[in-house]
């Protein structure tokens, strides 16, 4: 296969007529590969997609994270089919949002409450609004690089924002506890929180698990100085950990927001969070034209309960390590030195002697063309429906890729 893209560039023409951008956010052919990657989508199943043009493709970002069981589950289709059935958007919530809360704290070991939203943006602003109820204190202290959405206090781009919407937020690096430390000791008594993602998973750079001691360091600091601390699990949420990533990667939450995979491609967020929070939690005012939508939670509640069932933390971390270690042996086999970035339900890949991520980019765009998507600037997903058999096509196709990129950038 080479793919063709006339039919995402007519739409996409099209489209900068009417979308400011024509795709905006993390979608738009800026921040992936432009030409390289379709732009526009037809249809889904499984593991793979097929893009307006009739190309279809393996695919490693299950639409950013959302996708964990794999797209158009049977069971989570036959969950969303048989609520919508009964309605869907009420008055009022429906009865499996009392069922999908209790779930939650079931399976979370901290949890003693839950409440939902759409997004994950919705969430982590919110929990940061309940630190703030909760300890009367301003400051919140977030990892440099990191996400937690797009409002304004931490919105990546500058675009519309003022200094006052982050006047309270301050940054400390990943894996360096001293300069956390720093940063507690100099608002002493004002910090409310500290926002977290269970891994450092910054754009255009590999991943970065927490070294030893470093949560544990956080956790202390925390517990000595009244912080609180907020555990954004969007993108992680129940892909490395049944019960939470705060079990794969231990640190012990107030509150931890979650949002991509838990409703396998159905809008839903969700927090839970520590008793002594929950006055607080109530004061923070919370709601949203959607966000007692009966339908999504029906499907949270589902998947929530299959990744249990099916084993699906360890199921991805096996694929994930086929992938891994498939496309490593690949590029040996070129002549050129890659890095395979765990966790392995979550991997990425890096090239040596590739700062400006060229050889990656080169790489993704070859992949592409010939059916499969491995983002060149974001961690990878894995999902369930990810068989061996599409594994193993995604390195034979990577081989390919791996030769051409050493002839290329040797020559
Ligand atoms: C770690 C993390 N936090 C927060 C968010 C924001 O979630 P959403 O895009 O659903 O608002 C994301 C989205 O990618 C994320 O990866």
């Amino acid at each position: 296969m080479s793919s063709n893209r006339q039919k995402s560039l007519e739409l996409y023409e099209r489209a900068v007529s009417v979308i400011p951008a024509g795709v905006y956010g993390h979608t738009s052919p800026a921040a992936t590969l432009p030409i390289a990657f379709p732009y526009y989508a037809e249809s889904a199943e499984g593991c793979t997609f097929t893009d307006v043009d009739g190309n279809r493709y393996i695919d490693f970002m299950c639409a950013y994270g959302p996708i964990l069981l794999g797209y158009n589950h049977p069971e989570i289709e036959a969950a969303a089919r048989e609520e919508k059935a009964r309605g869907g958007l009420y008055n009022h919530p429906a009865k499996v949002m009392v069922e999908l809360a209790e779930l939650l704290t079931e399976r979370i070991d901290f949890a003693d409450w839950a409440v939902f939203g759409k997004n994950g943006s919705d969430m982590t602003t919110w929990a940061l609004q309940v630190a703030r109820q909760h300890t009367g204190r301003k400051k919140v202290l977030t990892v440099k690089g990191a996400y937690h959405g797009v409002d304004a206090w931490t919105n990546p781009s500058p675009g519309g924002v003022i200094e006052e919407d982050r006047l309270h937020i301050h940054h400390f690096s990943w894996n360096d506890l001293s300069s956390f430390e720093q940063q507690v000791n100099r608002y002493p008594g004002e910090i409310a929180a500290v926002m977290l993602t269970p891994f450092h998973h910054p754009a255009f750079a590999a991943n970065v698990l927490p070294g030893e001691g470093f949560f544990e360091g956080i956790q202390k600091i925390c517990n000595a100085n009244d912080i609180l601390i907020i555990l954004d699990d969007i993108r992680c949420g129940f892909r490395l950990h049944e019960a939470g990533s705060h079990k794969r990667f231990p640190i012990e939450p107030d509150m931890s927001c979650y949002c991509k995979a838990l409703g396998n491609g159905y809008p839903i967020s969700a927090t839970v969070g520590k008793d002594h929070l929950q006055a607080a939690a109530g004061k923070v005012f919370l709601t949203g034209s959607y966000w007692s939508d009966a339908v999504s939670m029906a499907t949270a509640k589902r998947c929530v309960e299959l990744v249990a069932e099916l084993n699906i933390p360890e199921k991805l971390n096996t694929l994930g390590k086929r992938l891994i270690t498939g496309l490593e042996e690949a590029a040996a086999n070129a002549g050129l030195k890659v890095t395979g970035h765990e966790p392995y339900a979550m991997p990425y890949l890096t090239f040596e002697d590739d700062p400006d991520l060229r050889k990656m980019q080169r790489f993704s765009e070859i992949c592409a063309n010939e059916g499969v998507i491995f983002h060149p600037h974001h961690n990878w997903f894995i999902s369930a429906a990810h068989t061996t058999e599409a594994i193993d096509d995604a390195i034979e196709i990577a081989s390919k890729a791996f030769q051409a990129v050493a002839s290329e950038f040797n020559s």
